[in-house]
């Protein structure tokens, strides 16, 4: 049988034997790209370092044998242990920025990234904005996107995860936002101080039924950054009972808590939450005021 890294020779080929490849094996696809085609281009590009956009110029371009083995090993391991692209490449986009990733952290996807790219609004009007803590950061993906919308803010990069922090640190390194992004090790609110205008949360929320069932792309992924306990919610209970204790006057509570927005509705009859839409998709992001909150 021959080898494919002999029959191989183009940027090309290599889309053309990866797509075929991932469309004859049972992947998952939840980790930035929904289909086939784009996993397979991101792999191969990007693996090449090369746009995602606007590539067609190298489409006949030839690869190097060492280029043609990254790209058949990567897809292989995507394809044999089910590891999620982002984690092979090392780098995830979020809010059409790059941000590094490795199994320390989840893979960025949360739908938060469309509020903060339109500023907030409606729901921020003109109120300024000082300070942001995102709790729950992972790789810092969301506090260090909202740093580059909020030009002026001080940002608090919070997780309970030694291991995530290091990578939100290597982020804001890249990102040369260290002069107003700090990471601050915080098990939910135990560990911060002062008050915030906004705060945006993306907490483990999987409840236990979902984290049972879930394709194996994320046994690849931190459980501590999925997993909450029977009914998703317990890092969300402990986010509303403290909030209002961290927000400044007028300030924003904005959580992502996915398929548990049914439970959490259920168990705060009384809470005014603002269930928030998303053009690109995402639901179960809930907005409160401080006021709300009291
Ligand atoms: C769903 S991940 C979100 C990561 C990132 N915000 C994102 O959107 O990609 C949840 C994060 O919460 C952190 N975490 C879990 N329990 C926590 C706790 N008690 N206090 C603070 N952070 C916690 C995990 O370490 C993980 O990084």
């Amino acid at each position: 049988m021959s080898n494919p890294i002999d029959d191989l020779h183009t940027v090309r080929d290599y889309l053309r034997y990866v797509s075929s490849r991932f469309a004859d094996s049972p992947l998952y696809f939840g980790h930035g790209t929904d289909n086939v085609w784009d996993e397979s281009v991101q792999l191969v590009m990007r693996s090449l370092h090369l746009p995602l956009e606007n590539n067609t110029l190298f489409l006949d371009a030839r690869l190097t044998r060492e280029e043609r083995a990254l790209i058949l090993d990567r897809m292989q391991r995507r394809i044999d242990d089910r590891v999620p692209l982002a984690y092979l490449l090392g780098e995830a986009w979020f809010m059409g920025l790059p941000f590094h990733v490795d199994e320390r952290v989840l893979v960025p996807r949360s739908p938060l990234g469309e509020l903060i790219q339109g500023g907030l609004q409606p729901w921020l009007g003109n109120k300024p904005v000082g300070r942001i803590l995102d709790l729950c950061t992972g790789s810092g993906c969301i506090g260090i996107a909202a740093a580059s919308v909020f030009e002026d803010a001080e940002v608090d990069l919070a997780d309970i995860s030694t291991d995530a922090l290091d990578v939100a640190a290597v982020n804001i390194d890249y990102h040369e936002v260290g002069d107003r992004v700090s990471t601050v090790r915080s098990d939910v609110f135990d560990g911060l101080e002062g008050r915030y205008d906004v705060i945006l949360s993306n907490p483990p929320y999987v409840d236990a039924d979902d984290i049972a069932d879930m394709p194996a792309e994320y046994g690849h992924e931190p459980e501590l950054g999925l997993a909450a306990g029977g009914d998703g919610l317990d890092i969300a209970h402990r986010i509303l009972a403290r909030a209002a204790d961290y927000l400044n006057p007028g300030g924003l509570l904005i959580v992502e808590v996915g398929n548990s927005w049914v439970a959490l509705q259920e168990a705060y009859p009384d809470m005014p939450f603002t269930w928030l839409e998303f053009e690109n998709g995402g639901d179960g992001v809930f907005l409160l005021t401080a006021e709300d909150l009291h």
